[in-house]
């Protein structure tokens, strides 16, 4: 006989030890799939949102464009309006987030009749130039971030936000 013989005792530990484990685990991966799920999904941070704004009826004036997107913010997905102040400058367009660099605010083009080829913060009178440069002597400390553009079917779409290259 041989002396590794396995006795009975341990043959019962070593399955129960085993059906344990393979139990455990069925009962634990989809607890721990559904804690990190938000982390397994793709990210669309790249992704470009189509607009209803048509590319020919951009002129150098500054428009206001507003379109809506999907955010996801961990298990929670909502529609959320966002909007762009556009304009052409030579061949280029550009994308100016309205979101004051001071407090958040939104900032208007041209409401400040004083500065009406300006964009103006109405909250602490911050002004910036049409490029989206902040005016010094003003509270804004910083330009206006300018979103990403492309075309699509001769559609304006919008990217990502990224600091402003105009100013
Ligand atoms: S939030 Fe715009 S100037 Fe203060």
């Amino acid at each position: 006989m041989s002396k590794n013989r396995v006795t009975r005792r341990q043959f019962l530990n070593y399955t129960l030890t085993g059906v344990g484990g393979f139990m455990a685990a069925g009962m634990l991966m989809p607890m721990v799939r559904f804690a990190i799920d938000p982390v397994l999904q793709t990210k669309a941070d790249g992704d470009f949102i189509l607009t209803s704004q048509k590319i020919a009826d951009i002129t150098e004036e500054p428009v206001n464009v507003s379109f809506t997107f999907e955010q996801v913010d961990a298990w929670y997905k909502s529609d959320v309006t966002d909007a762009a102040w556009v304009y052409k400058s030579g061949d280029e367009i550009v994308a100016l987030s309205p979101v004051c660099k001071h407090l958040g605010c939104t900032v208007n083009w041209a409401s400040d009749s004083a500065h009406p080829d300006q964009f103006y913060c109405a909250c602490h009178a911050g002004r910036y130039e049409k490029n989206g440069q902040n005016v010094a002597g003003t509270p804004p400390l910083g330009p206006l971030d300018q979103y990403e553009v492309a075309e699509k079917d001769g559609f304006l779409m919008l990217g990502k936000k990224i600091s402003n290259t105009f100013s």
